[in-house]
């Protein structure tokens, strides 16, 4: 591996990217084929990108992947069962570590997962085990973050993702401590809402000093990504199934943006069709609602679709839906890890493009009212 530096700006771009993913594009990579640059890249301007470096030249472990996962409410519940549940040669996972401030639950969950096991199946599943967040900075390759202060009660009107982040950035300060204690230089993945703002203030309070300045000495953009796509494309594709579109959406369409209510989702990105598109949109967008009036709190799609079944292909490095680190902000899409994770570019209608770039504007426009930008 041949690694040259780079100049750039360590707030807006990744720190380390490899030869297919050309940084200075920003939202533009989301249209552009894969480069074939002869090098990968770093830049030099953030202090914290030489423990990335490190880590890089590291070999990866041959018995699989490490996972630390915080939280085991009704969503991170549902994630590590469907994990606890994959064999390690289908996952890649070769332990699951689990956390949970509540001791009761979390022995609780130990005794379920404990109690998954296949009647002389062949495949080894992954080992289940407690550990508090030090030891899970010490030794996991990939963190998630599923714990919440609380989700909002049944029967609230209005918003339900952001009123949580002040108080689920507060517990993410506690995380980001033992993180920058370890000296972790893992994959910090975000399932808690809100999902992209959290995974924006895990960039951000991990690198900046005391007086909000910026400093590059923490997580490295790219390192850090947001899980609440996978549930979204999961309503959007549930719709198309009822219509009889799904064949053409499965394979040509995607979605994009936030785990809000501003999710878009097209059933073809190269020749969309608009009514189809919105359709596809409102079923991302009102599903969660469509349960809580049912009396229910929507655990299951997320648990499963934003997290089980997304975290495997992403840690073997196929495509997956997660909100990375693109220009500045954390933005929905089809992305792939490569020591960092990475937008995927693909053909593109420019209605779609016209929609997407407007989006990301607003999120940063968002980012810079809610403090979270440097500039
Ligand atoms: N990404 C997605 O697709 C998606 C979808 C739906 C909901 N969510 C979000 O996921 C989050 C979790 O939702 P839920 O329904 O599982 O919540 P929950 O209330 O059922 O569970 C939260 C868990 O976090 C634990 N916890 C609280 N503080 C902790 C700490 N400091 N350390 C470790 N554990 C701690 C609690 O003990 C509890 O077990 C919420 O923010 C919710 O809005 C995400």
């Amino acid at each position: 591996m041949i690694l040259s530096p780079r100049e750039g700006d360590p707030r807006r771009e990744p720190w380390v990217a490899p030869p297919w993913y050309r940084p200075a594009l920003g939202l533009e990579a989301l249209r552009h084929r894969p480069a074939r640059q002869p090098h990968w890249t770093y830049l030099t301007a953030a202090p914290g990108v030489a423990r990335d470096l490190a880590r890089l030249a590291a070999p990866p472990d041959p018995r699989g992947f490490s996972v630390g996962l915080a939280g085991l409410g009704r969503v991170g519940g549902v994630a590590a069962t469907v994990l606890a549940a994959a064999p390690r040669r289908v996952s890649g996972i070769r332990e699951l570590v689990i956390h949970d401030v509540d001791a009761a639950n979390q022995q609780r969950w130990l005794l379920e997962l404990g109690s998954i096991a296949r009647w002389q199946g062949r495949g080894e599943l992954p080992l289940v085990r407690a550990a508090g967040p030090r030891e899970i900075f010490e030794r996991c390759d990939a963190f998630l973050f599923a714990a919440t202060d609380g989700v909002p009660p049944l029967g609230t009107r209005g918003e339900v993702r952001m009123v949580q982040l002040a108080p689920n950035r507060a517990i993410l300060r506690g995380f980001l401590a033992e993180a920058r204690r370890a000296a972790f230089a893992g994959l910090f993945l975000i399932v808690s809402d809100p999902v992209e703002w959290l995974a924006q203030s895990v960039f951000f309070d991990s690198n900046s000093d005391r007086q909000g300045r910026f400093v590059g000495d923490g997580l490295a953009p790219e390192r850090i990504a947001g899980l609440g796509l996978g549930v979204m494309w999961a309503r959007a594709l549930a719709a198309a199934r009822r219509r009889g579109w799904s064949e053409t959406v499965a394979r040509a369409g995607a979605a994009y943006g936030p785990h809000s209510k501003e999710v878009v989702a097209f059933d073809d990105v190269a020749r969309p069709d608009r009514t189809r598109s919105e359709r596809l949109s409102r079923a991302a967008r009102e599903c969660n609602f469509k349960v809580r009036d049912l009396g229910h709190l929507p655990y299951v799609g997320p648990g499963v679709s934003s997290v089980g079944l997304m975290l495997p292909p992403l840690l073997a490095g196929r495509e997956a839906l997660a909100s990375v680190f693109v220009d500045g902000v954390y933005f929905g899409a089809p992305a792939r890890l490569t020591w960092g994770l990475y937008p995927t570019g693909r053909r593109m209608a420019d209605e779609v493009w016209t929609a997407l770039a407007g989006l990301h504007a607003r999120l940063r426009a968002r980012a810079r009212a809610l403090d979270l930008l440097w500039e």
